[in-house]
């Protein structure tokens, strides 16, 4: 929506925002699942803007939800929302855990789950807490994805971790499912 007010406040500054018209708001029915979904659901138009040339960025805080034109219904929660637009730059790469610190299995991991895992690594997390964690089950083809204690934005990170690792995962074998 071209919506430059939510984007024109003291926070979007703090955010280093500047120029932003663009925001895509997630908003739906409030409850446990939201936030995760809004990451999940979130992340591939995410990749799909950054696949046409476009320039995304997650935005949690730095951001006037009073001021942006998004509807929200009674019974609806306004979660969060991205920035869309032409950056100055694309961004630039910043630092990862590494990938020992992201997953748990017993056991050599099969090369899907190490595909996943790794793409989920390179996702972006809010400030980079990257809180997440991918454990594989005894069976060898079952996952759990595990929101660890973050500042904020844990559950919103999960989602689009669990979709970074879906694609990552499902480019070498199918043959999984989340638990
Ligand atoms: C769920 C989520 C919420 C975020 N909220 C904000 C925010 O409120 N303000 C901000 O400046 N950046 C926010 N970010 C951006 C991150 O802090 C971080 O800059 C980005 O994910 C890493 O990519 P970059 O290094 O390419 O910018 C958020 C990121 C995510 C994933």
């Amino acid at each position: 929506m071209d919506n430059p007010d939510a984007f024109n406040g003291r926070l979007a500054h703090y955010g280093s925002f500047r120029g932003v018209r663009n925001h895509i708001a997630l908003v739906g029915p409030a409850g446990p699942g939201l936030d995760e979904a809004c990451g999940y659901y979130g992340e591939r138009l995410v990749l799909l803007a950054q696949a046409v040339g476009l320039n995304t960025c997650w935005v949690a805080m730095t951001f006037s939800k009073k001021a942006s034109e998004a509807r929200v219904a009674p019974g609806e929660k306004y979660s969060l929302c991205i920035a869309v637009g032409h950056g100055e730059t694309s961004g630039a790469a910043h630092k990862v855990k590494p990938a020992e610190k992201l997953f748990q299995a017993t056991g050599a991991a099969p090369a899907w789950f190490a595909a996943g895992v790794e793409a989920a690594r390179l996702a972006p997390t809010a400030m980079n807490q990257q809180r997440f964690r991918f454990d594989l089950g005894e069976d060898g083809s079952t996952v759990r994805a595990v929101a660890l204690p973050a500042i904020s934005c844990g559950k919103v990170d999960l989602g689009i971790a669990k979709l970074h690792f879906e694609l990552g995962a499902n480019a070498v074998s199918n043959d999984w499912r989340f638990a």
